[in-house]
C-alpha cells in the first residue's frame, strides 16, 4: 500500500499521516472509504474526524437513535489512530501517583474507573456487533526504567489500589528475561485488537444504525451551526471536533497540552515464543521532556508462523528531535537496540513508522464542551491512553447531548484549570516561546539545490524561511515555513516526510498541504524563479516576496 498525501484540491486524500506505513495499514486489504459529500445536508449531530474519537461517538450517538454524520479528510483511521500500537489499557501513561498530586484522590478513581470502563465498553461492542478485530483480553506489566528509583514503583503501585484497580505487584516480569530480579505492577484484564479492523467494524456498525459517513470531506468554516466541506454547508443542533487537535479554536486549548512524537518498530517473533501481554516502563528520568519517554510493547497475531512483537518509544517533542542530538534515523536503532536486548528472538524488523500524541499539562484528555460553547464538543489531550480516552469520548459526549449524568464530565472537562501542574506548564510554554528563536537562525539546509530526491530541508532567504523539498524526479516543491497557526518556523520530518510545527503540532506534506490541527490552511507557495528571486505563488497570480 502506498501512501497519499491528503490535497483537497485534487480530492486525494491521506490513508496515514505520514510516509511510513504503520502495521495496521500493512494488514489492512484497503483504506476505510466512503462516499465523498456532494450536497448540502442536515443532520441532528455533526462529527468531524473518523479516528476512534470520533467514530466511537458517531457510533454511540447513532445508537441512542440521533441522527449523525460523520465526515472525515482522509479515510477512516487515516489519523494518528492509523498509528497506534493500540494497548487497551487503564494504566495511565501520566502515573494514577502524578494525578493524585494534580488533583487528589477522588480524581484519580474516577479517572481509573473510568478507563475500566472504557476497555469493557471496547470488549462489549466487539462482541454486541461480532467484530473481526483479533480483540484479546491480556495482562500488563509496568516495570521499572534503570534511571527510576524503586519508589517510583511501590508508590504507583499504592496510587493503583487508592484508585481501586485489581493491581497486583509481582517480582518478575513475564516474557522479559532480561529484566530478571525486576519487580513489576501487573494489570489484569487489560486488552488489545487490530484497530482497523476494530474501526472498520465500527464504522459497518454506524452505518447500520443509519449513521451516514463521507470520507475525502474536510470540514472548514466550523461554527455552533455546523461547517462547510468540499463547497456544501452542514447544518447541526451538535458539531464534536474529533481531530485529535481541535481545528475550531485558536488558542485556548493549544496553551494546554504539547505534541509530541513517538516511534514504532514491528518484528516478526516466531509463534508462541513470547506471552500475550502489555509491557511498559516507567520512562527515562534523565530526558530533557516534560512528558518522559517510555517504552510500550505488545504482541499481535501475524500469520500461522509468527506474531508481531511491536514496540514503541523515543519521544521528543514535536520538531525537535535535533535538540537531544539523535535525529529521527537514530531513534529507530535505539529502539531496535532496546527492544532486541529485553526480547532476543527479535530478528528482522518488519515495519517501522512514527506518529504524534497530545500532552495534556495535566494528564487527562480534554473531553466535552469546547470552553464557550454550548453546542460544540472536542476530545483531545489523549497522550499515549487514546484507546480508552478517545472512547471515553464517545462515552462522555454521548451522555452530554442526550442529557444524561456521567460522573466523569467535570475531570475531563476542556475548561478546568489545573494550579498544580504550574512548573510543567511553564516549561512547556518556555519551550514553545523558544521556538520564536527559529526566526533569526539559518535553515538547515545551506543552499536549495543541495537537496537530492527524496530529501527536504528549511531554507533560510533573507528573513524568510522557505520549506523544501526535492521529490523523486528531482522536482523542487517549496512553500513558505511559516506556520499559518501562530507563526513558528515549521521543521523537516526526514522520516516522515512531513513539515512539523515545534509549537503545536501542525503538520504539512512535502506540498503543503495541512495534515494536522491547529493550523487550518495549507502553506502559501514559493515558486523560485532564479538562485536570488523567490516568489510566492497564489490560486490568482505569482508575485515577488
Ligand atoms: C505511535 C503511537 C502509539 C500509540 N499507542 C497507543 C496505545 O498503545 N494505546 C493508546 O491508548 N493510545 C496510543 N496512542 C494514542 C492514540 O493512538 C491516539 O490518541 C488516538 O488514536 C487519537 O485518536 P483521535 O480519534 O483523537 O485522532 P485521529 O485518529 O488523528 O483522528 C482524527 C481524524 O480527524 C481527521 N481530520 C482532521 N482534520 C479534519 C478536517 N478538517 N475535516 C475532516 N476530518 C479531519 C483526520 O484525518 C483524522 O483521521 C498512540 C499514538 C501513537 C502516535
Ligand atoms: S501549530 Fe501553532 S504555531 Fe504552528
Amino acid at each position: 500500500m502506498d501512501t497519499q498525501y491528503s490535497n483537497s484540491e485534487t480530492g486525494d486524500a491521506a490513508i496515514t499521516s505520514g510516509k511510513n506505513i504503520s502495521a495496521w495499514l500493512a494488514t489492512l486489504e484497503e483504506p476505510i472509504a466512503y462516499e465523498t459529500l456532494q450536497e448540502n445536508i442536515d443532520t441532528d449531530i455533526l462529527v468531524i474526524g473518523g479516528g476512534i474519537a470520533g467514530l466511537t461517538t458517531a457510533y454511540y450517538l447513532a445508537k441512542e437513535g440521533r441522527k449523525v454524520v460523520l465526515i472525515e479528510d482522509g479515510f477512516v483511521g487515516s489519523g494518528e489512530t492509523g498509528r497506534t500500537t493500540a494497548h487497551i489499557t487503564c494504566a495511565l501513561d501520566d502515573l494514577y501517583m502524578e494525578i493524585e498530586k494534580l488533583f487528589d484522590e477522588k480524581t484519580a478513581q474516577l479517572a481509573a474507573n473510568s478507563h475500566t470502563a472504557a476497555i469493557e465498553w471496547i470488549a462489549n461492542t466487539v462482541k454486541l456487533n461480532n467484530i473481526d478485530c483479533d480483540f484479546k483480553r491480556v495482562d500488563g506489566y509496568l516495570f521499572l526504567h534503570p534511571t527510576d528509583n524503586k519508589e517510583t514503583l511501590d508508590d504507583e503501585y499504592a496510587a493503583t489500589k487508592r484508585a481501586g484497580l485489581l493491581t497486583e505487584m509481582h517480582s518478575t516480569i513475564p516474557g522479559i528475561a532480561a529484566e530478571e530480579g525486576q519487580h513489576c505492577i501487573k494489570y489484569p484484564q487489560q486488552a488489545q485488537f487490530h484497530i482497523l479492523k476494530y474501526l472498520k467494524g465500527l464504522a459497518k456498525a454506524f452505518t447500520e444504525h443509519e449513521g451516514k459517513i463521507y470520507t475525502k470531506t474536510r470540514a472548514e468554516n466550523i461554527s455552533t451551526k455546523g461547517a462547510t466541506a468540499n463547497g456544501f454547508e452542514i447544518t447541526a443542533q451538535h458539531i464534536v471536533v474529533a481531530t485529535n487537535t481541535p481545528i475550531n479554536d485558536w488558542v485556548t486549548i493549544h496553551t494546554k497540552q504539547w505534541p509530541y512524537r513517538t516511534y514504532v518498530i514491528a518484528a516478526k517473533v516466531p509463534k508462541n515464543s513470547l506471552p500475550f501481554a502489555l509491557w511498559w516502563d516507567t520512562g527515562d528520568n534523565d530526558s530533557k521532556w516534560v512528558s518522559k519517554p517510555y517504552h510500550y510493547v505488545r504482541l499481535q497475531p501475524l500469520d500461522d508462523d509468527y506474531d508481531l512483537l511491536i514496540s514503541g518509544g523515543e519521544d521528543h517533542r514535536t520538531g525537535q528531535a535535533d535538540t537531544e542530538g539523535i535525529n529521527e534515523e537514530d531513534r529507530y536503532d535505539r529502539l531496535i537496540t532496546w527492544t532486541k536486548k529485553r526480547f532476543p528472538m527479535v530478528n528482522d524488523i518488519a515495519y517501522k513508522w512514527s506518529g504524534q500524541v497530545m500532552e495534556p499539562v495535566d494528564a487527562l484528555a480534554y473531553i466535552g464542551k469546547n470552553p464557550g460553547d454550548e453546542n460544540v464538543y472536542i476530545i483531545t489531550g489523549d497522550s499515549g491512553n487514546g484507546m480508552t480516552h478517545g472512547t471515553l469520548g464517545g462515552l462522555i459526549i454521548k451522555d452530554i447531548i442526550t442529557g444524561k449524568e456521567n460522573p466523569w464530565i467535570e475531570i475531563y472537562s476542556p475548561s478546568r484549570i489545573s494550579i498544580k501542574a504550574t512548573g510543567s506548564y511553564l516549561k512547556e510554554v518556555g519551550n514553545m516561546t523558544a521556538q520564536y528563536a527559529d526566526w533569526f537562525k539559518d535553515g538547515d539546509v545551506k543552499n536549495i539545490h543541495d537537496l537530492k530526491p527524496g530529501e527536504g530541508g528549511i531554507v533560510s532567504h533573507g528573513f524568510k524561511k522557505i520549506a523544501a523539498y526535492c521529490d523523486e524526479e528531482n522536482m523542487l516543491h517549496t512553500c513558505t515555513a511559516v506556520c499559518p497557526h501562530l507563526g513558528a518556523i515549521l521543521q523537516w520530518n526526514a522520516e516522515e516526510k512531513t513539515f512539523d510545527c515545534p509549537m503545536h503540532g501542525s503538520r504539512f506534506t512535502t506540498e503543503g498541504v495541512v495534515m494536522n490541527g491547529p493550523a487550518i490552511t495549507d502553506l502559501k507557495k514559493i515558486l523560485i524563479v532564479e538562485e536570488e528571486k523567490v516568489m510566492v505563488n497564489t490560486k490568482e497570480k505569482d508575485y515577488y516576496i
